[in-house]
């Protein structure tokens, strides 16, 4: 699946006005999810915009209480009612957890596929073990994969496995929800490039082959910045500074 570099994150987002100015500026890629409940707030910032559907990927998440698989179809149905839209453009399980059988819940998945109510299958939060176990079960190819990665929480188990299937891994939280403008460490990159901490972490992540990022953002002015982001471009001691971090503390434990 071909995602942009930055993509928005909408999670807390309850304006649409976010949505269809990150639209305006130039994002094509919209990350929901049915427990942010606010998936008829991007709907509306998508239906608002001057920019065709048919260019925006939509990609939201079916919550754990949805995945027994006698429920997916009614969820999905509803999720996209509340975006607005005929097809998902991307689905994924939100965590592999609750009802989540992938025997089971992977094949009613690829029907919705079949019936063109979703046009493509993600995982979020998955262990590679999980990952290999749902390529098993799934018929269509899973396009991406969704899983916490900023400066203070790395895991290349996970990249490795996008690298070798060759789906895109889906960077969340790349300012670890805000705090990376509190490291010196990254302080410091921005100050050799003129730019934030912000920009340094997005940057760090859309410059790792195999990886995009969803940061959320709410002002025009966060919202252009974290776009072009992805044009900074770090050497190999900025990115060592970056890496120096590191803390293997999740934001987003199990
Ligand atoms: N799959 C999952 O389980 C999962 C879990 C968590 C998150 N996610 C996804 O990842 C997305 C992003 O993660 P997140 O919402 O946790 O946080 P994040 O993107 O790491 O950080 C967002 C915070 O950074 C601020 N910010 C954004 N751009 C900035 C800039 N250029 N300069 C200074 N501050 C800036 C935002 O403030 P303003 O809003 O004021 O701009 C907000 O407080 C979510 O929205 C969601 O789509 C997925």
């Amino acid at each position: 699946m071909d995602l942009p570099p930055v993509g928005l994150g909408t999670m807390a987002v309850d304006d649409s006005a976010v949505v269809e100015t990150a639209l305006d500026v130039g994002y094509r890629h919209l990350d929901t999810a049915r427990i942010y409940d606010n998936e008829a707030v991007v709907g509306a910032g998508l239906a608002a915009s001057d920019v065709s559907r048919e260019s925006v990927t939509v990609a939201t998440k079916l919550w754990v209480d949805d995945l027994a698989a006698t429920d997916v179809r009614a969820a999905t149905e509803e999720s996209a009612a509340r975006l607005g839209v005929d097809t998902v453009d991307l689905l994924y399980v939100h965590r592999p957890r609750g009802p989540y059988e992938p025997t089971e819940t992977l094949p009613a998945l690829d029907t919705l596929v079949d019936d063109g109510l979703v046009d493509h299958v993600g995982a979020s939060n998955f262990t590679v073990d999980q990952l290999r176990t749902a390529r098993d079960h799934l018929d269509a190819p899973l396009a991406a994969h969704q899983v916490e990665r900023h400066p203070l929480f790395v895991r290349d188990d996970l990249l490795a496995d996008a690298r070798e299937h060759g789906y895109p891994l889906v960077a969340y939280s790349p300012l670890a929800g805000g705090q990376v403008r509190d490291l010196p460490e990254l302080q410091a990159v921005a100050d050799r490039h003129d730019t934030t901490p912000e920009a340094v972490a997005i940057a760090w992540l859309t410059g790792t082959t195999g990886v995009v990022t969803v940061p959320k953002a709410s002002s025009r002015a966060h919202l252009e910045a974290n776009l072009a982001a992805a044009t900074l471009e770090l050497d190999d001691d900025d990115r060592a500074s970056v890496e120096s971090v590191e803390t293997e503390r999740e934001l987003f434990p199990e």
